[in-house]
């Protein structure tokens, strides 16, 4: 994974909506014009800059567009004259665009273990419950204010689940976040997963049924979420990744008009993949069309590929086309050249394999060693998802828009605690972007004591559990209790000792 350093996290950006309690800390979310960022020149590949992405928010990127391959490759010639054309070619790796709507309307919705439809992110309606609770927190202001002026970022797997088994401990966590703590209240927390492939109805749903609880949709964020705001600027794109056809169902909600996916094209012509077997199902439920005469604007990969040799051979075949035709060559490899966006850039994934998994990251190096190969020229790619900045700057968009919806305040708390499992993505992202970070490990990370590289900030946990209550402790007493009691009467306050003296 690149090395970013602070300055990466150091741009300052113009205003978002979200209001902060500390602005010191909060780098606003711009709505900065797309035409600062895009020359769209004559023979350029940029973000188009015509204006019209009003429900985007165009965040400069942080690490470099420029492909990594040339670190893990020997050397491989690169003309001098690529550099002058680099220098004078606008990058559209410059920016990433984020939806500027938080909420994800269309997607929203909130699932509950068994299934019964409530109040977003509320338990079941227990009425003597809530007037018990509502009457505790009226006599508990200052530990209100502080349980409302914290967050919790949860990274998923590793931390909350193994694949879809659980970890205990995760359960546990969000009754305590969900109200079963001494006011009675709710914790505001939301879900940052660089996880991907499904649309996000159906993960939330899986997610609320493993871990026992409530989750809505508009509390979580899967590596493809932002990528939801390229909508707006590629109307043809080809999808790449995720079992069957599921991510073509994710762009489909995401509101691409034109998506095509590798079936389609293998169905169109299968010499294009000549080591694929192709089945019969898989012929009879693609798209085929006549490639030749459809120009893909946009390659988004939004998952694991099924298929390495495949999914390389056309996604290289239309980085080196002419403006993304099929069958064409470029004559520039870089002015004609289409763009290609990553979901998310881890390079191993833990599975039920001993040995990690190779993930996203190593394919995507894959083919920018494959492209500097066959063209001599470094590969510009986007890389979306956690450590980048716009994932978390997307982050505290979701965390104020559920604030909004849990206690009618639209404000980002000022103490965000992003427990993670993974250093080089979890930890050194919340680092940068001023969260406290608490490093877990149960999952990727099974070092001594804290990461050498990347340090948490807030320290180093046996489990999420230990974390949370660790991370409660500090903002709301030391003597915090993690359950709520419901034959508390708040007039005598417990113990039959009044709470109003
Ligand atoms: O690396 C892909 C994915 O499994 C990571 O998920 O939740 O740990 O960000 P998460
Ligand atoms: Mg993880």
């Amino acid at each position: 994974m690149p090395a970013l350093d602070d300055s990466d996290f150091g741009v300052q950006t113009p205003l978002s909506p979200v209001k902060s309690r500390d602005s010191n800390r909060l780098q606003r979310i711009s709505s900065r014009n797309s035409a600062q960022l895009a020359v769209g020149s004559h023979g350029t590949i940029s973000i188009p800059a015509d204006g019209l992405h009003s429900n985007s928010i165009e965040v400069p990127a942080t690490r470099s567009s420029i492909s990594d391959a040339q670190a893990y490759m020997h050397s491989l010639s690169l003309s001098p004259s690529m550099k002058e054309r680099r220098a004078s070619r606008n990058s559209f790796g410059a920016a990433l665009p984020i939806p500027r709507s938080k909420r994800q309307s269309r997607l929203s919705s909130v699932h509950y273990p068994d299934g019964r439809p409530t109040r977003p992110g509320m338990p079941p309606v227990q009425p003597s419950r809530d007037i018990i609770a509502a009457q505790i927190q009226d006599l508990s202001g200052e530990k209100v204010r502080a349980a409302k002026d914290m967050a919790f970022v949860f990274d998923i797997d590793g931390v909350l689940v193994h694949g879809d088994r659980l970890i205990p401990e995760g359960r546990r966590v969000l009754e305590i976040l969900n109200g079963d703590n001494e006011l009675g209240i709710k914790i505001p927390h939301i879900f940052l997963t660089n996880g991907s492939g499904k649309p996000e109805m159906p993960r939330v749903q899986q997610l609320s049924k493993i871990l026992h609880s409530p989750i809505s949709t508009d509390q979580f964020i899967q590596s493809h979420t932002p990528m939801r705001a390229l909508a707006e600027y590629y109307k043809t794109v080809l999808v790449v990744g995720g079992e069957g056809y599921k991510c073509r169902e994710v762009a489909e909600q995401y509101g691409f008009e034109d998506i095509i996916v590798p079936n389609d094209i293998v169905a169109w012509d299968p010499s294009i993949a000549p080591y694929r077997v192709f089945t019969e199902e898989e012929r009879a439920t693609s798209r085929p069309r006549d490639f030749s005469k459809v120009n893909i604007e946009a390659i988004m990969v939004f998952s694991d590929s099924r298929d390495y040799a495949t999914d390389m051979q056309i996604i290289m075949d239309l980085l080196r086309s002419e403006n993304g035709r099929l069958g064409t060559v470029a004559k520039d490899s870089v002015s004609q050249r289409i763009p290609i966006y990553f979901s998310q850039g881890d390079l191993l994934c833990p599975t039920e394999h001993p040995i990690p998994r190779m993930s996203q990251g190593t394919f995507r190096i894959g083919l920018e060693a494959m492209y500097k190969a066959l063209t001599g020229v470094d590969l510009e790619r986007v890389v979306y998802g956690k450590p980048e900045l716009a994932t978390y700057k997307y982050a505290d968009e979701v965390i104020a828009s559920w604030m909004e919806q849990i206690h009618n305040d639209e404000v980002l708390p000022s103490n965000i605690y992003m427990i993670g499992d993974n250093p080089q993505s979890d930890i050194i992202g919340g680092n940068m972007y001023g969260w406290n970070t608490c490093l877990v490990k149960t999952g990727v990370y099974q070092g001594e004591g804290n990461d050498k590289e990347n340090p948490a900030s807030f320290g180093v946990f046996k489990n999420v559990l230990e974390a949370v209550q660790t991370a409660i402790r500090k903002e709301l007493g030391k003597d915090f209790r993690f359950e709520f009691d419901e034959r508390i009467n708040p007039v005598l306050h417990g113990n039959g000792v009044s709470a109003i003296e």
